[in-house]
């Protein structure tokens, strides 16, 4: 039998390089081997407010970069987060055992709730690794492919998933484990390597949106800071030139070593040339596919994928109720 991956991705904002190289492009490898539940993790996206059209308008255009990226539906399950309600129902359920302060814990929520922000943040936002657990455990998935801001929510899984198993006695739950790429898991701002590249930045030129005009991209790459210093070498204390490689390195399946020998002797300028090439013809063949691509299209696989996953959360609900003395 296959293991299985599960991931997903917030309709949030437009996705980036960083999204591609450091979760789908791990997924597109993947889909042989494994058994995929791959979602559009819609219920995640409202735990900050989103304009309802927004968020429409994203659930669809997720589903399409998941089949124009070459994630193939007749092998992997794809699907919408809020149309499996189990979903909301086992995070209330794994509610019951988490605690406030493994919540508290969390970078993500300590990062945008610090200060007066605490005050005014969402419950919804405190409380999002109790969901993604959930949607973890849920599929029984063995290994979960995502980007390296996502390992903490990960261990949270396994903790929640061992204290439920110990505390309702049964080994209902599996413990998953995170995969990231190994190097990708973390892309960096490209106007400040010392953030990763987001889609709820302010600043349009950290990030290369899958959406960006190609020649657009392509200016955003000359715009890149680089660090001081001339030559194309991959080291620690150059963090800008080496995420510049890093992403030149996973569009083009090179080595460091190869990039960094292709650039001897040349500058910056000649490096984001070509690195802006490398870029400007994977949006171009990416957009056109993604263009080919209807919306009905994109509906009738989300219903197909829903009523694939459905059955599986149903039972899973069933037997984590059962054991908590729920009547049935
Ligand atoms: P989200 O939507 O923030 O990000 C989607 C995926 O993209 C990865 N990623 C990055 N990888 C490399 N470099 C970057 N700069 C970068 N930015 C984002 C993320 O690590 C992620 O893999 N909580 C999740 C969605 C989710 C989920 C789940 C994932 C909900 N339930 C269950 C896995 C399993 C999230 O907000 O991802």
């Amino acid at each position: 039998m296959k293991q299985r991956i599960v991931s997903g991705i917030k309709p949030s904002g437009d996705l980036h390089i960083g999204n591609y190289l450091g979760a789908i492009a791990q997924w597109i490898k993947m889909q042989d081997e494994y058994e995929a539940f791959l979602f559009i993790a819609d219920l995640h996206a409202i735990t900050v407010p989103q304009k309802p059209e927004d968020l429409h308008r994203r659930t669809i255009e997720i589903a399409k970069i998941y089949l124009a990226a070459g994630i193939d539906p007749s092998r992997v399950t794809i699907f919408v987060q809020s149309q499996i309600h189990e979903h909301a129902e086992l995070c209330w359920i794994l509610n019951s055992i988490a605690r406030i302060g493994d919540l508290e814990k969390m970078t993500q929520f300590k990062d945008k709730s610090s200060g007066d922000a605490r005050e005014t943040a969402g419950v919804g936002f405190f409380d999002y690794p109790v969901l993604m657990a959930g949607d973890i455990v849920m599929y029984d998935a063995d290994f979960v492919p995502v980007g390296d801001d996502q390992v903490q929510h990960i261990e949270l899984t396994r903790t929640l998933g061992r204290r439920f198993n110990k505390r309702f006695g049964d080994e209902v739950f599996i413990m998953p484990k995170p995969l990231l790429q190994e190097s990708g898991a973390r892309i960096m701002a490209l106007d400040n390597p010392d953030k990763k590249m987001s889609k709820s930045s302010t600043s349009e030129n950290s990030y290369i949106a899958l959406s960006d005009e190609p020649e657009k991209a392509r200016k955003k790459i000359m715009k890149a800071v680089t660090d001081s210093g001339t030559k194309i070498i991959y080291s620690d204390d150059k963090p800008a030139l080496q995420n510049l490689i890093t992403i030149y390195a996973l569009f083009t399946d090179k080595k460091v070593s190869e990039i960094e020998a292709m650039y001897v002797g040349k500058g910056y300028a000649e490096f984001k040339t070509g690195l802006a090439d490398v870029v400007v013809a994977f949006l171009e063949g990416f957009q056109e596919k993604y263009a080919s691509i209807s919306d009905d299209e994109v509906l009738a696989v989300l219903k197909e994928g829903a009523e694939k996953a459905r059955p599986l959360a149903q039972q899973k609900i069933k037997e984590v109720k059962k054991l908590m003395g729920f009547v049935m």
